[in-house]
């Protein structure tokens, strides 16, 4: 930790939440809560609620939630740190430079100092394009047909014929060779020394989330090879954590997003009304830009070319939303290779009704998979309704993988039935009887998190009522939490009980490290079954005391050394009490 824990509180109460949230959402009070538009998903309804009272907001969509520190960390793409000083700036708290360790210090002076040369960069390449000498790229952008708005509205830009002119100008505004070299703008070799990584070719800023310019992709006016030109990965340049177009297709409140291949697409895109188009920056989509797409919608379409590498794009690209509960659903862009000529031709109207006759993904991929098969020989057919029933596995919820067997048996004229009995029987061949194929991470992270369920809930319950805590507190100690995470939480929700201030949003400035800090943020909000009469209430909390009991003891009789006799005597005895327990009628009154 770099700040102690007082200064940290200290800046957190100088924010309060309400205030600095409704800088970035519209609030309406409702009872002792705040109410808006959740900012990191999707919807049409408001979930997103801030407490005043707790200083605490959490959404009831997408289970975001944390302290205003928190906040500005999800929301400006921040660490822990950068929050903080943001929020230190915001109220006028001096936080004392000597904190940050050296090291810490120097990659985010690089991090700023790449972003600013950057800046500067998309400026300088903006410029030209508009100067005499980008005359050639700006007739080519206008030649694709790029209104000057579009232009100005994605910082379009063009980079000179002269092999060296960036890195002069970076040079007099005071940057090291060695800086502009690690901002990935210029390259070295024997030949020619230094020169430019762009030149002569039209310029794509690349945007993060919060409109800061993270790198750049430039293509080549004409045919000349490579036709794109992409910023190395830099410290700010993350490629599988950045998408083309998210900094404003977050903000076009639309349920979904239309996935595209290319720069071009997304811009024809946008200018033809379809703000909600994103790209990966000439890579392959990874389930990492999954779930980044994940925290703002449930739902993708996904409209690559219509060549077969575009194709198989989409196939791959598939299954990656499925793994985090995005449906994809495909676009064709026949006779045209991509959305941006098909737009051309045949306009934005053509294109929305494109977007209303998608394929759903998996028919799609079944469609694909067809012509891998002579559908005319018995033998061809029985090998491609094997590989369907197979498909079929992957889902786990029964009504889901019904309603697609409905379809298929539909679709290929074959009995719902027979259909059904052949993936039972595929099922059965691949040792998957029981439980249908799952990926071996998640059956593990649910396990755990069943688990540790019962003890978040109790979590919830101590901070929701002062009364509860006093409760679970005869019967629950810090040390009955089995995780070193979970139990440090305990320990200081006990402090703050004992000391009569309970207060969550506190006790989130004693984890720093982002993974941390935000899973302890989900520990505050884990969802509880609303629970009307008394008894339903007093039943619950028995149960789930009972449960983080019984884990409890279970975790020390692992931990036991078998010679430690005083400690079996305890175990025993804390065995013997938690059977009392079991009878006990536990009352909340
Ligand atoms: N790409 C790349 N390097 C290349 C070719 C392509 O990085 N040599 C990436 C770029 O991000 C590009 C995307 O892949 O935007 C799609 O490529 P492609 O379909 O060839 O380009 P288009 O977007 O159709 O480009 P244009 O319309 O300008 O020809
Ligand atoms: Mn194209």
């Amino acid at each position: 930790m770099y700040y102690p824990e007082e200064l940290i509180e200290e800046v957190r109460m100088k924010n309060d939440i309400v205030d600095v949230i409704s800088g970035y959402v519209r609030l309406q009070k409702k009872g002792s809560s705040y109410f808006g538009l959740c900012p990191f998903h999707n919807e049409k309804s408001p979930s997103f609620s801030v407490s005043a009272g707790k200083q605490m907001y959490y959404c009831f969509g997408c289970g975001a939630g944390g302290n205003v520190i928190t906040f500005i960390m999800e929301y400006e793409n921040f660490s822990f740190q950068e929050a903080l000083k943001f929020l230190a700036d915001r109220a006028g708290v001096k936080l004392p430079e000597i904190e940050y360790s050296k090291e810490a210090r120097e990659k985010a002076d690089l991090r700023s100092t790449i972003l600013e040369m950057n800046k500067l960069a998309a400026k300088y390449f903006y410029a030209q394009l508009k100067a005499s000498q980008g005359e050639v790229g700006h007739r080519y952008l206008r030649e694709r047909e790029l209104t000057e708005e579009t232009i100005t509205a994605f910082g379009l830009g063009y980079s000179n014929k002269y092999s060296d002119d960036l890195y002069k100008y970076l040079r007099t505004k005071g940057y090291s060779e060695d800086l502009i070299r690690q901002a990935g703008l210029i390259n070295t070799d024997e030949k020619h020394g230094v020169y430019d990584k762009f030149w002569n070719r039209v310029m794509f800023p690349i945007m993060d989330i919060n409109n800061r310019v993270i790198g750049f992709g430039g293509r080549v006016m004409g045919d000349g090879k490579p036709k794109y030109l992409n910023s190395p990965e830099t410290l700010v340049f993350d490629k599988s954590r950045n998408l083309y177009g998210l900094n404003r297709a977050r903000t076009s409140r639309k349920s979904y997003f239309i996935v595209c291949e290319g720069y071009m697409d997304v811009i024809a895109l946008h200018q033809a009304g379809f703000t909600n188009a994103i790209a990966s920056l000439g890579t392959a989509l990874t389930s990492g830009h999954a779930s980044l797409i994940k925290r703002y919608v449930n739902e993708v379409y996904l409209t690559y070319d219509s060549d077969e590498a575009g194709t198989k794009a989409a196939l791959r690209a598939v299954p990656l939303m499925k793994e985090v509960g995005i449906a994809a659903k495909v676009i064709r862009m026949e006779p045209y290779k991509d959305p941006d000529e098909f737009i051309k031709n045949l306009g934005a109207e053509a294109f929305e009704e494109r977007i209303g006759k998608a394929r759903n993904g998996f028919m799609f991929s079944l469609e694909m998979l067809e012509k891998n098969y002579d559908m005319d020989s018995p033998e061809g057919k029985t090998s491609f309704f094997n590989e369907v029933a197979d498909k079929l596995l992957t889902f786990e919820d029964d009504l889901e993988r019904n309603n697609y067997i409905e379809a298929i048996a539909k679709a290929y004229h074959i009995s719902f039935d027979s259909l059904q009995k052949l993936t039972a029987k595929r099922a059965i061949q691949k040792g998957l009887a029981k439980q249908v194929s799952r990926p071996r991470k998640t059956v593990s992270r649910e396990k755990e998190d069943g688990s540790l369920k019962s003890q978040k809930i109790l979590l919830t319950w101590m901070i929701d009522s002062k009364h509860l805590f006093g409760v679970i507190k005869k019967y629950i100690s810090p040390e009955d939490f089995t995780t070193e995470l979970y139990r440090t939480v305990a320990r200081l929700l006990y402090e703050q009980y004992d000391s009569g201030e309970i207060n969550p949003a506190k006790i989130m400035n004693h984890f720093t490290a982002e993974e941390e800090h935000h899973m302890v943020a989900s520990l505050f909000h884990t969802k509880i079954q609303e629970l009307t009469t008394k008894e339903e209430k007093e039943k619950a909390l028995l149960e789930t005391i009972l449960k983080v009991k019984t884990q409890s003891l279970e975790e020390a009789t692992k931990k036991l050394d078998p010679t430690d006799m005083v400690g079996l005597q305890q175990l025993m005895n804390a065995k013997r009490s938690l059977e009392d327990l079991r009878k006990l009628h536990i009352s909340i009154d």
